[in-house]
């Protein structure tokens, strides 16, 4: 292992800054490879084929391009969908990002709980497999938003949010015809992280948010303890080279990575 191997975060846009910067915060000599895959942005309201198709031909060919330590697929669309298929294809340690039902079941106190994700990953069968193991005593509510994302996206790019947008989006969930009263909500999609002050307004004070991220900067830790770490130029790699994409290279240099290439 070279101490300069990379740990490569992979998403369909900038959600999965939410998941490298708590990993960084463990690891900070950390390199690190980012990429977005905007050419196939959004993955939310993509068909599960599509995704079980693209995400672990993509991720073969930036394995062989950047020759990561570990693979951090920093969405829950593609994992909840392709995670499987891609630890079968790939001969390197993969860790997936899978809604934090778990975390969230063991802390509410009105047992209903709420998970935000896109459309694609509130219906896969991995979330009710979840909640049947970690939430049995809890009532699962689920909202698929792909408005949060592009709202995140634009956020991101520094654009202002809609903040009647992002409460109409938490209404959909939160506001049930039978008065379930949820008190913790599951951020299952790594964009809405980045939203978070906004989210936290919509919601008000007697709702907490959970995300996958810390779980996995302590996954990504303890998968590379006793590893040498040496930093060096970390790389953000987009799909696609378009005005989307430039308008987002601000915020990946905020967090440090000011080399763009092109898969
Ligand atoms: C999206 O591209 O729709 C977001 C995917 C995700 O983070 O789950």
């Amino acid at each position: 292992m070279r101490p300069t191997q990379p740990v490569l975060f992979f998403d369909s846009g900038v959600g999965g800054l939410s998941v490298l910067a708590p990993t960084r915060a463990l690891l900070p000599a950390m390199r690190a490879v980012y990429v977005a895959d905007n050419a196939g942005y959004p993955y939310g309201t993509r068909s599960e084929a599509e995704i079980a198709a693209r995400v672990p031909a993509l991720l073969g060919r930036l394995v062989e391009r950047y020759t990561p330590r570990l693979v951090v697929i920093a969405c829950n669309t593609a994992s909840t969908i392709a995670l499987a298929a891609v630890r079968a294809a790939l001969d390197v340690p993969i860790v997936g990002t899978v809604p934090a039902i778990k975390p969230a079941a063991q802390t509410s106190r009105t047992r209903v709980i709420g998970v935000l994700g896109t459309a694609a990953t509130v219906r896969q069968p991995y979330v009710d497999d979840l909640a049947t193991r970690f939430a049995s005593d809890c009532t699962v509510l689920r909202h698929g938003s792909a408005t949060l994302v592009t709202l995140a996206e634009a956020k991101l790019a520094g654009r202002a949010v809609d903040q009647h947008a992002v409460a109409a989006e938490l209404a959909a969930l939160t506001v049930q015809p039978e008065g379930e009263r949820i008190d913790v909500i599951v951020n299952a999609c790594t964009h809405f992280p980045l939203l978070d002050a906004e989210l936290a307004v919509a919601a008000g004070p007697a709702v907490r948010f959970v995300d996958g991220g810390p779980g996995i900067a302590r996954r990504v830790q303890h998968l590379t303890d006793g590893q040498d770490f040496t930093p060096a130029e970390d790389i953000a790699v987009f799909t696609r080279l378009d005005d989307a994409a430039r308008a987002l290279t601000p915020a990946l240099a905020r967090h440090g990575f000011t080399r763009l290439e092109l898969l």
